[in-house]
């Protein structure tokens, strides 16, 4: 008896969503949530949060770039987003003498506006509902042939609400683990503009010490201009192209706020997955995270002794080190969090009260005797996997390498002069291009030594590709000496005809499938890719194939189980809302954290010539004088440079939105906490919260520090 009430008690207690917790779809609010928002302080209409017909909230939020959240703020094409969303921009504009990233850079008028090439803004038009249409084709498929036709339908939807004479593009993204799909159509921008950028030492201040935790002093945040041709249609960049005029977009508020006041956040969280089992939760803090964490942290530090030398190659590697660095610690703290809350525990917990409701419905009752089996037979190939992605690929030559692959088995296959070759060698140089630019020799050279000797040491002999390691410690000695791997990179190296542009150009003319092979860097690359994707990757196919069943089944199934509660889908990089509050929180016994922190602790941490903590002396010479204008933060009377929320967001979510309880832009959430890194399995109401840039700070950057007075005359400024 005191069993079962305990079960269900914590059924209500997990299952139960916190006003706090949740992202959800703008359009599928529902009164419900919608009543709770207004309750929690929200003073807008549900037709001006998302409307279908009328301009709303929803049309000024972006994808940005590829991975992160922008937002529009003036009548001209403005947007702004975060600076490590703009990171890679600003480093490829920079050179050793207009260094942008080390300096920042503030466009004065439209026409010092420097093009991002490659970057892109998505805007999104519509949503619509096609459970139905995939329901009735799928019925009671499963396994490889459900996936394949569930990606033919998809494919086929997408192409269907699609139109590439207007850059509008569609994409299905199934919810609730396959239990709804929802198509989403964008319109892409690709004529994008640097308009402004903090230094380093501002827009990343704190560098990877301060990543992921709160307190947090940065100014992350960086401007663009979004462009359209003469007929208002998108379209690649040209000189003469003008200022997108969007249909909405968000006033600024400059009044400040207090703890507890509401707060929202839109924009594309990337993934979440709230509904892991335990089986998941288990491999990703047995397998999975420490080997991405290992490997990366050997990675980065053979990057670091390069970068530290010369900044040619810090600025050549920053955006590729960020990057690797910025998950680096999030994996870590992902595996200290969920063993921390006990998530495992809890999540069999979950199991079981999931058996308990499941017993005598044959549907489901089987569902977690099946589950286990899932992962017995795909553990033994978990930790091959990462050490192949994170590992031997993890050397951007032998990715490059790796990537010549299917052009060896065309030649093969299809002949020299087949088409496909044709395209495949055209591929090949582009990638080749591409990774030359951001190739450090030195730090590569050892990170293949260093990945390649991993693999040995830390792989199941019996998972290693045939014959591969005997051949080095034939050439090169023993297998447990790091110097055997350091002299065989070396002869890699030295001896690829693909770093060495004359043999490269007269293999793209004449490629031969022979001397392909015979490349060092290829037959290493390529072996590895080749061993795992005919060994462990159809292991790999079905593991994610039953998941993927077996998790669709348990949702429904805990639908079923709790008929009224209103649920939220998992992040799927689509437009959510999340709406909460400006709070503190208690990391620890004892330890309160305040809800905003200011430039006099942007003082506190300055470390003059550090590689994270310095400041420039402009910013040193105003905050002296505490010279912060109109910005200041009266109750404080400081300075306000960033605050906390309790609302929902995860990587993706980046350069979103922070936006008050009347519809106006307060700030720009850029990260999540230590405490809550266990957030995209399961959300903490008491840990999590989403640090945000202030946007008084935004604004007095480009004002007082940037002297840039022409971007903040084009805001809708509110005082
Ligand atoms: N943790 C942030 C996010 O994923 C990125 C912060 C970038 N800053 C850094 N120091 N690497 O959204």
């Amino acid at each position: 008896m005191r069993k079962v009430s305990l079960t269900i008690a914590l059924i209500l207690i997990i299952f139960k969503s916190f006003a706090d917790e949740g992202m959800w779809l703008p359009l599928l609010l529902g009164q419900q949530v919608y009543d709770d928002m207004v309750k929690r302080g929200l003073k807008l209409t549900k037709e001006q949060l998302y409307s279908i017909n009328k301009a709303s909230i929803k049309d000024a939020i972006v994808i940005f770039g590829s991975g992160c959240t922008g937002e529009m703020v003036s009548s001209e094409g403005l947007v702004f987003t975060n600076h490590h969303c703009g990171y890679d921009a600003i480093a490829s504009a920079s050179s050793l003498q207009n260094n942008y990233l080390h300096d920042g850079f503030w466009a004065r008028s439209k026409s010092m506006e420097i093009p991002a090439k490659g970057l892109s803004v998505q805007f999104l038009l519509r949503m619509e509902d096609v459970t139905g249409q995939l329901d009735s084709a799928l019925g009671a498929l499963s396994g490889i042939e459900r996936a394949k036709k569930q990606s033919e339908l998809i494919a086929e939807i997408n192409r269907k609400y699609s139109d590439s004479t207007k850059n509008i593009e569609a994409r299905v993204s199934p919810l609730f683990k396959g239990n709804q799909f929802l198509v989403f159509v964008y319109q892409r921008y690709n004529d994008l503009r640097l308009v402004a950028a903090p230094p380093e030492s501002i827009g990343k201040f704190g560098g990877d010490t301060d990543n992921w935790e709160w307190p947090r002093h940065t100014g992350d945040f960086s401007v663009f201009r979004v462009y359209m041709n003469k007929d208002g249609l998108p379209a690649d960049y040209a000189a003469d192209n003008i200022p997108l005029k969007p249909k909405y977009f968000l006033p600024v508020s400059i009044k400040g706020y207090k703890e507890g006041d509401y707060s929202m956040i839109y924009g594309y969280p990337g993934s979440t997955n709230r509904y892991e089992t335990s089986y998941g939760v288990k491999l990703s803090t047995d397998i999975n995270n420490p080997s991405i964490v290992n490997l990366r942290d050997a990675r980065l530090k053979l990057m670091f002794e390069e970068m530290k030398k010369d900044p040619a190659v810090r600025l050549k590697l920053a955006s590729s080190y960020a990057s690797i660095a910025n998950y680096w610690k999030f994996y870590d703290g992902e595996t200290k969090q969920l063993l921390k809350y006990h998530v495992y525990e809890q999540k069999q917990n979950l199991e079981n009260a999931f058996r308990q409701w499941a017993k005598g419905k044959p549907e489901f009752e089987n569902l977690f005797t099946e589950w286990p089996k899932v992962y017995d037979a795909w553990r033994p190939y978990a930790k091959h996997r990462i050490y192949l992605y994170e590992g031997v690929l993890g050397s951007p030559f032998s990715r490059f390498a790796s990537t010549l692959v299917k052009l060896e088995s065309d030649l093969v296959k299809a002949g020299v002069d087949a088409p496909v070759v044709k395209q495949d060698i055209a591929a090949a140089i582009a990638a080749r291009k591409k990774f030359l630019e951001s190739e450090n020799l030195n730090s590569d050279q050892k990170i293949m030594a260093t990945t390649c000797m991993m693999f040995y040491t830390d792989i199941d002999k019996s998972q290693h590709p045939i014959g591969f390691y005997e051949g080095i410690r034939n050439s090169y000695g023993d297998l447990k000496d790091p110097g055997t791997y350091k002299s065989w990179a070396s002869a890699v190296f030295s001896n690829s005809f693909l770093l060495n542009d004359a043999k490269w150009d007269a293999f793209t003319r004449n490629p031969d499938p022979i001397a392909l092979q015979a490349d060092p860097a290829f037959a290493y690359a390529g072996g590895f890719v080749k061993n795992y994707t005919n060994k462990y990757d159809p292991f790999y196919q079905q593991f994610l194939v039953r998941n993927n069943d077996l998790s669709r089944l348990y949702l429904k199934g805990v639908m079923q189980m709790n008929p009224r509660k209103k649920m939220y889908p998992d992040a799927t990089f689509t437009m959510r809302v999340t709406y909460g509050n400006v709070k503190s929180y208690s990391p620890r016994d004892a330890v309160k954290y305040d809800y905003v922190c200011t430039m006099n602790g942007v003082l506190e941490k300055y470390k003059p010539g550090d590689y994270e903590f310095d400041l420039p002396a402009k910013l040193l010479e105003l905050a002296e004088k505490k010279d912060f204008g109109p910005y200041i933060d009266k109750l404080h009377n400081d300075l306000i440079v960033c605050f906390i929320t309790n609302n929902d967001i995860t990587g993706g979510n980046s350069g979103s939105p922070v936006i008050d309880a009347s519809g106006n832009l307060i700030g720009l959430a850029f990260d999540g906490n230590y405490e809550a890194l266990s957030h995209k399995i399961a959300f903490d109401k008491n840990y999590n919260r989403t640090i945000c840039v202030d946007i008084r700070y935004v604004l007095w950057c480009i004002d007082k520090l940037g002297g840039a007075t022409n971007i903040i005359n084009e805001l809708k400024i509110v005082r």
